[in-house]
């Protein structure tokens, strides 16, 4: 399910449908985006099949803790969409110095961060040398002082709507 689109109402019934499949075994999983948490706990409430992941947007200036933190807590793969912020963390002081001291393109930190952190990602990109690179992300580990970093860099940055607005 894409949004919840919570103004209207209907995640809930979409979600029972949805169950209804997983009970006649059409289906094996079921996944959720932009869902936050009142929305995965009314979900949780109503429902005997828990999400098996919640994509939403995610990256080192919106990171999103206390919607990890529930993920954490109901066994929902976080997924990150928009997970380099569309490119505007590529320059962040922060970041640009991890990658220089590290011989990786911030790109490769980014996504090197999100995947310390247990995210599923999905860099988007049309330039082969970009998408071999996004690749080329598992023979470095970032430290903890680097992640702590990264970690000091969250600034609410949204890059799409908002999940409790757009409806
Ligand atoms: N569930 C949802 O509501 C939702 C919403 C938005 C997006 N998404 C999904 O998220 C995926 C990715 O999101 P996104 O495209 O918005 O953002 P993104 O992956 O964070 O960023 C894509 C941008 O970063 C550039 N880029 C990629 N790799 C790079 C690298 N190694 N170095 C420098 N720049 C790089 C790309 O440029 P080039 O392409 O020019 O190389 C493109 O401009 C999409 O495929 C989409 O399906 C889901």
């Amino acid at each position: 399910m894409h949004w919840p689109t919570p103004a209207r109402g209907l995640y809930p019934d979409s979600w029972r449908a949805l169950e209804r499949l997983a009970e006649e075994g059409r289906i094996r999983a079921a996944g959720v985006s932009n869902f936050q948490p009142t929305h995965l706990q009314r979900l949780l409430d109503d429902s005997a099949l828990t999400p098996a992941v919640n994509q939403i947007e995610l990256h080192p200036g919106l990171q999103q803790a206390e919607l990890r933190a529930f993920h954490t807590e109901h066994a929902i793969a976080t997924e990150a969409w928009s997970p380099l912020a569309q490119g505007a963390v590529l320059d962040d002081p922060a970041i640009a110095a991890i990658a220089r001291r590290t011989g990786r393109s911030p790109a490769q930190v980014v996504l090197r961060w999100h995947l310390q952190l247990g995210n599923i990602v999905i860099p988007k990109s049309v330039t082969p040398a970009r998408i071999r690179q996004n690749l080329d992300v598992f023979d470095f580990r970032l430290s903890d002082t680097d992640m702590a970093a990264i970690t000091a860099t969250d600034r609410n940055l949204r890059t799409g709507p908002h999940p409790d607005e757009f409806n």
